[in-house]
Parts: C-alpha cells; sequence; structure tokens
C-alpha cells in the first residue's frame, strides 16, 4: 500500500494532536508533533538565556540544539528530547506556552524546523500536526485537514491537559494565552496560520475524539482507493 503524508493543522488546543496520534497508530504511521520542536527551541532559548532578539546568537543555538523524538514503549507515547534528554513535560508547562508564539514567529527558528520536519517525513507515512504542514511544510500531502473549536471549549480542554501535569491554570488565564497565540500565530510573516486552499475543514466543538479520528480515517481511506 503506498504510503501518504497526513497533514493536520489548526489552532491551539483543538484536538490536533490526540487526533494525530490516533490515526498515526492506527495506520502505523510515525506521528510528528511539531509543536513540540518550536516548544523546545522556547525551552533551550529560555534556559541558555537567550534574548529573543539577539538574532546572531539563536542562529547559533539552532546549530547547537538537537531536537528527536523517543518512543516510550510503555505508554506508547512519542517524547520530545532535546539534547538526547526527554524533556516532554517542562515543554508542556505554561511559561512555556507563554513565549513559544514569539519564538515561532523567528525566520531563522521557522527555517530550521521546517527543513528538519521535511527530512522526517521525507519517506512519507506520517501524519504531522502544527500550523503550516499543509501550507509550507508539505503543501504535496495527500491528506489535509484544518482543525478548529470554539475557544472555551478548547480552554477547557487544555486545562484538562495541564491538570493532568499537576498545573492547576485558570480558564481566563488559557483563553488569554489561546487567543494571544492564535492572533501571533495567524498574522506573523513567515508560514502563518491558515487553511490550505485544499484543506478540509474539521470543527471539533460538538464532536468526540472517536469521531474526529473516523473523520480524518475515512478522507485517508477515500485518497488511498483513488490514488
Ligand atoms: O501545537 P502547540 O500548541 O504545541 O504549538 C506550540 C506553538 O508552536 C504554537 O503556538 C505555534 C507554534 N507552531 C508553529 O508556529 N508551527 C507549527 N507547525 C507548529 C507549532
Amino acid at each position: 500500500m503506498r504510503k501518504i503524508v497526513i497533514a493536520i493543522d489548526g489552532y491551539s488546543s483543538c484536538g490536533k494532536s490526540t487526533t494525530a496520534k490516533a490515526v498515526a497508530a492506527e495506520l502505523g504511521y510515525a506521528y510528528i508533533d511539531t509543536g513540540a520542536m518550536y516548544r523546545a527551541v522556547t525551552l533551550y532559548l529560555l534556559e541558555h538565556k537567550i534574548a529573543f532578539d539577539n538574532l546572531p546568537r539563536i542562529e547559533q543555538a539552532l546549530h547547537e540544539l538537537h531536537i528527536s523524538f523517543k518512543r516510550n514503549r510503555r505508554t506508547g507515547r512519542n517524547e520530545l528530547c532535546l539534547d538526547g534528554e526527554i524533556r516532554e513535560d517542562e515543554i508542556r508547562q505554561m511559561y512555556i506556552s507563554n513565549s513559544v508564539s514569539e519564538v515561532s514567529v523567528i525566520p531563522a527558528v521557522r527555517h530550521a524546523m521546517v527543513s528538519q520536519q521535511q527530512r522526517m517525513g521525507r519517506k512519507r507515512g506520517v501524519v504531522m500536526d502544527g500550523r503550516d504542514i499543509g501550507t509550507t511544510v508539505f503543501p504535496d500531502a495527500e491528506v489535509k485537514v484544518f482543525m478548529t473549536a470554539e475557544t472555551r471549549v478548547r480552554a477547557l480542554r487544555r486545562q484538562e491537559e495541564l491538570a493532568v501535569n499537576g498545573e492547576h491554570v485558570e480558564v481566563e488565564a488559557i483563553i488569554d494565552n489561546l487567543t494571544k497565540r492564535d492572533h501571533i500565530d495567524s498574522t506573523r510573516t513567515e508560514s502563518p496560520l491558515r487553511r490550505a486552499a485544499d484543506a478540509v475543514l474539521l470543527d471539533t466543538t460538538h464532536i468526540t475524539i472517536d469521531e474526529q479520528v473516523d473523520f480524518v480515517l475515512e478522507r485517508v481511506s477515500a485518497t488511498l482507493f483513488s490514488l
């Protein structure tokens, strides 16, 4: 069976990664969470006290740091590693969420991440989620889905995820963070968040995870059938 690229883009916290992970598991494909990569760069810059406007130092940092994913055999989860060390829990914390959009507007950061993502998906057989997968990373992806949901619903889902990680954040603070990030992500000049002309829209406000996954799998089946 021919292997394809499945691009899942959309707003923050509307279920992209949960859907992408389940679709990848179902198809035996690799799952790549590109947001985790931007979060890892943010963590690196903060830990090394590199200012977000210090472009020469950021370019140097992009050569120094090493981002990879390691599969946790116990949980089946693909965990983000920064310089060989699993940093999955740190990158999900609120202080990273508060800075990541600022870091992901930097063109040098985007170029480095996009080329790494293209290398990771070059053999196809991947489900990649992010903001610019269907427009910039894999404009030739065979299946493109653009996900959205009402802001309050997204914030409540995010609050639950943070609580699982032991972090308790007021829903209003999360709404504030999501709104700011969506604004920065969709108005930046370099590969902004936008729906590719050929992406199918999926509003997850009133549907379950299973329904989201089935929706994408149906698109995949239809695409594989037509190839
Ligand atoms: O999916 P996420 O919330 O973990 O992503 C974190 C941030 O990374 C998001 O606010 C914007 C940025 N991002 C991006 O600019 N391009 C991507 N392909 C993925 C994420």
